[in-house]
């Protein structure tokens, strides 16, 4: 299931891996100590571990929010080139602020976000872009949006990132840029990847979208490449239903996303370039406004609950939170990951695992079913004109017999994840509840065949 699917009510749990120095510094005993109040399953009749206790709701609605869609209301200022001084205009400012960079352009979402950067870097027919094939589909329709070819590289199945070695592989002479994904809002190995682009002369564009506020080296995630993007859909954890922006420092380029966004015209008002328009509302800065006081402070409780998480976790050789690179000083915890090692389970397979959780209260996700090499894009893109006419038969042939992302699969076939935006804003016994429901199951994985 994508994230865009889900209602309300199924953003029920979650939870996350966490600030490396947040894990080293908690205390707790590692999987084998603990014995979680072991018991029957609740799955075969006995008492679960959490019943008829709700999680913080997500997302985040205040009062604050209210007024201002009010107030914008009112104000008959609903679009945004209708004032400097208007919602939109004013969150940009208050964002990049907020993440350290000098410039921002909101956009309509993370998906517009990431095609905006493309034109503007001039990325189109013929070129190609490396990206990941563990990701939502946002990420390669903002380079399909430009009619350029989204290369896939494959993983490094501990981390659920690109593989930078996979990634230096795929790079061909019509590579112009590498779009990097922080997956499950933790930092990618992005070291390792702009130096690859630095010795191939490649653009780098950070698909930050589910990474808010996450700190890798010193800096924010989005911060570190010329051009960072994110997502504000409803289950993001800043967030306004569909909406997008884009950070970066350098004055001219930023001037080129805003133009392309504002269906290529620029702010002296000459229409200069290809572009959508794809501008951000009044009524979505609105809602995000008032979010951005309170979004430090819940970031860091996230990263607080995550790394308790990922003590109790430690040492149970079936459920491994994800891995997470030196450097790694928080992260965004809009998901938190983990592997199912069915080895570790009598090799039951992970949806008996998941339903056994389920029944205990805590309700954890495989979220990406394939990944996106295994999509029909793969195939309708080969025989699309656009793509014959600016590509030999021969890349394209090429292109589709290097669609294999093994580890990937792997990913796929081992995530077992908690949609964390509201559910890690819970108190320590909510954590305790989702490591007990998880650890009883692995205690019990003799019973999990007869399910
Ligand atoms: C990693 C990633 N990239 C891109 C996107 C696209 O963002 P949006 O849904 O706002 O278009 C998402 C959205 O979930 C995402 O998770």
């Amino acid at each position: 299931m994508k994230e865009h699917d889900l209602t309300r009510r199924q953003f029920i749990v979650a939870a996350s891996a966490s600030s490396l120095a947040a894990v080293a510094s908690t205390t707790l005993p590692a999987c084998a100590d603990v014995t979680p109040k072991a018991g029957k399953l609740a799955i075969l009749g006995g008492e679960p571990i959490r019943k008829n206790k709700s999680w913080p709701d997500w997302p985040h609605i205040d009062d604050q929010i209210v007024d201002a869609v009010v107030k914008t209301t009112k104000s008959g200022i609903w679009c945004r080139i209708q004032s400097a001084t208007g919602t939109v205009p004013t969150f940009e400012k208050e964002y990049a602020k907020l993440m350290g960079a000098r410039f921002c352009v909101a956009t309509g979402s993370g998906t517009q976000s990431l095609h905006t950067c493309v034109e503007a870097l001039g990325i189109g027919a013929g070129d190609e872009v490396i990206t990941s094939p563990y990701t939502d589909p946002g990420t390669i329709a903002g380079i399909l949006s430009a009619r350029a070819l989204p290369v896939l590289a494959d993983l490094d199945p501990a981390s659920y990132q690109l593989d930078p070695d996979e990634v230096e592989k795929r790079i061909t002479e019509n590579t112009r840029a590498i779009m990097p994904v922080h997956m499950m809002g933790q930092p990618c190995h992005l070291e390792r990847i702009m130096a690859i682009a630095r010795k191939h002369n490649l653009a780098v564009i950070e698909d930050a979208a589910q990474a808010h506020l996450s700190e890798y080296q010193g800096k924010k995630l989005g911060t570190i490449a010329p051009l960072g993007c994110f997502s504000f859909q409803t289950s993001k954890t800043i967030a306004c239903g569909e909406g997008g922006a884009i950070i970066g420092d350098d004055e001219e380029l930023m001037d080129k996303c805003y133009t392309v966004h504002n269906h290529g015209t620029s702010r002296r008002g000459r229409t200069e370039v290809i572009g959508p328009k794809y501008r951000m509302n009044e009524f979505e800065a609105a809602v995000l406004l008032p979010q951005l006081a309170g979004a430090q402070e819940r970031f860091r409780r996230r990263n607080e609950n995550a790394a308790y998480l990922t003590a109790r976790l430690k040492g149970c050789p079936g459920i491994v939170p994800q891995k997470l690179y030196p450097g790694t000083a928080s992260g965004s915890f809009y998901l938190y990951a983990m592997s199912y090692k069915k080895e570790h389970f009598n090799n039951v397979d992970r949806g008996r695992f998941l339903k056994a959780v389920a029944a205990e209260g805590v309700s954890l996700s495989p979220y990406i079913e394939r990944g996106l090499h295994r999509e029909p894009w793969v195939d309708h893109i080969v025989k699309t004109k656009a793509y014959q006419k600016t590509f030999s038969a021969r890349r394209l042939q090429q292109f589709r017999e290097e669609m294999s992302c093994p580890k990937c699969d792997q990913v796929c076939e081992e995530m077992a994840m908690l949609w964390a935006s509201g559910p890690l804003l819970g108190t320590q016994a909510d954590m305790a509840d989702i490591a007990d429901a998880i650890l009883k199951v692995y205690e019990n994985r003799d019973k999990l065949s007869a399910i």
